[in-house]
């Protein structure tokens, strides 16, 4: 049986997966920079024989397994590969060694799993039903991702990718423990960036200047009926500002007060007409005010639609795998990934890796300095991959 045989190399493999995983943690690289993780992955692949290309959307790289066999798929298998600037203050034995970079956000252990994956995958090359390719991606982390590259560069053609599949670690979730939901999973989020602008000054004299902070306040008040008013109640959204910079003094009202914040949602129709909404209720609130509201929205990753026959394929292949009792149904959620680029292309389906263990204590949080996992998951998402790569191929 094919599943055991997965099963069996997972394990065989396991001592390698992690040893990989701690490589990768120790030397971790920004987004774009992904120079050394990308030769650590081709010399992998060159030493198990997987033919691949390298330098794709920048330090990505596309490996391929199997022979193309008539009627028959192709399947994408993506990792993401890049780290974030966060100074770790873990103290095991395989912290960062690159200075205030840290694999924070588990991409060290989807690179580890991937591979190892990848590894199983070519011992029963002969009996894929079809063909398998390994995308591993940089710059997941930053604008406009990473995954934009890699379909640029033609990721997902020659041979044409019918499914992607990609997981993610999950803290909110024991190791041992995966998780899967059809349809939009995860938000598109856009930046934005709004400037007061007005001529500041003597605070004591506010009716011979403009109160840029006070506008700045209003600002912020008013764009809460985007969400509370405009949006379609049915659809989650949420605006919420993390920055306001107004750099004055007790006494001083600068000429510029700065906001940025982020807006979340699952509807394309939606999501423009709120970027409408934002600028419309930011500049008229300034110019009520007699002041000039500068707004700048950055596009960011649309969300993640998670096909339901992919999603299906894939969680009845885990349930094969690890027992139902193992397989969680997951909620949406308003945390953004670039996994959204390949989901707006083809059927993909995007699903978590439990990686948490209250007994090790275990438990922290995404982009925390704090941030592990459970290694167990490893063994779970290793052999898991390449098993729903497998069921992938063999059904419709
Ligand atoms: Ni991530």
């Amino acid at each position: 049986m094919l599943k055991q045989k997965i099963q069996q190399l997972a394990y065989d493999f396991y001592g390698e997966t992690i040893a990989n995983r701690r490589y990768i943690h120790q030397h971790p690289e920004l987004s774009f920079q992904e120079e050394n993780t990308a030769r650590f992955i081709s010399q992998k692949l060159d030493e198990w024989h997987i033919q691949h290309e390298t330098g794709l959307g920048g330090h990505g790289i596309i490996g391929l397994i199997g022979k193309p066999v008539a009627n028959k798929k192709c399947i994408a298998l993506r990792a993401d590969m890049d780290a974030l600037p966060i100074i770790e203050t873990n103290t095991h034995e395989f912290v960062s060694k690159n200075p205030g970079v840290m694999h924070a956000c588990g991409h060290d252990a989807h690179t580890s799993m991937l591979l190892t994956a990848a590894r199983i995958l070519k011992q029963i090359e002969d009996q894929l039903e079809g063909q398998i390719k390994l995308i591993f991606q940089p710059a997941e982390e930053k604008l406009p991702g990473g995954a934009l590259g890699i379909i640029k560069a033609g990721g997902l053609k020659n041979p044409d990718v019918q499914r992607i599949v990609g997981q993610h670690v999950f803290p909110g979730l024991d190791a041992g423990f995966v998780g899967f939901r059809s349809g939009a999973y995860m938000a598109s989020a856009d930046e934005i960036t709004i400037r007061i602008k007005g001529k500041g000054g003597h605070a004591a004299m506010p009716n011979q200047i403009n109160d840029t902070v006070l506008t700045a306040a209003q600002i912020i008040v008013n764009l809460q009926q985007v969400v509370s008013r405009f949006a379609p109640p049915v659809v989650p959204t949420v605006l919420s500002f993390g920055r306001v910079i107004a750099d004055g003094i007790f006494n001083i009202i600068p000429d510029e007060v700065l906001i940025q914040g982020t807006l979340r949602t699952f509807d394309e129709a939606w999501r423009t007409s709120a970027k409408t909404h934002i600028r419309r209720i930011a500049e008229n609130t300034a110019s009520a005010a007699n002041m000039k509201a500068v707004v700048l929205i950055e596009d960011g990753y649309p969300f993640v639609m998670n096909d339901d026959h992919a999603t299906q394929l894939a969680k009845n292949a885990a349930i094969a795998y690890l027992g139902a009792e193992k397989v969680i149904d997951l909620e949406q959620r308003m945390t953004a990934e670039d996994f959204a680029w390949y989901s707006q292309q083809i059927p993909a389906t995007f699903y978590r890796i439990g990686t948490a263990n209250a007994a090790k204590e275990i438990n922290s949080n995404l982009h925390t300095s704090t941030f592990d996992i459970d290694e167990e998951s490893l063994l779970t998402g290793s052999g898991l991959m390449a098993w729903i790569a497998v069921e992938q191929l063999k059904h419709k």
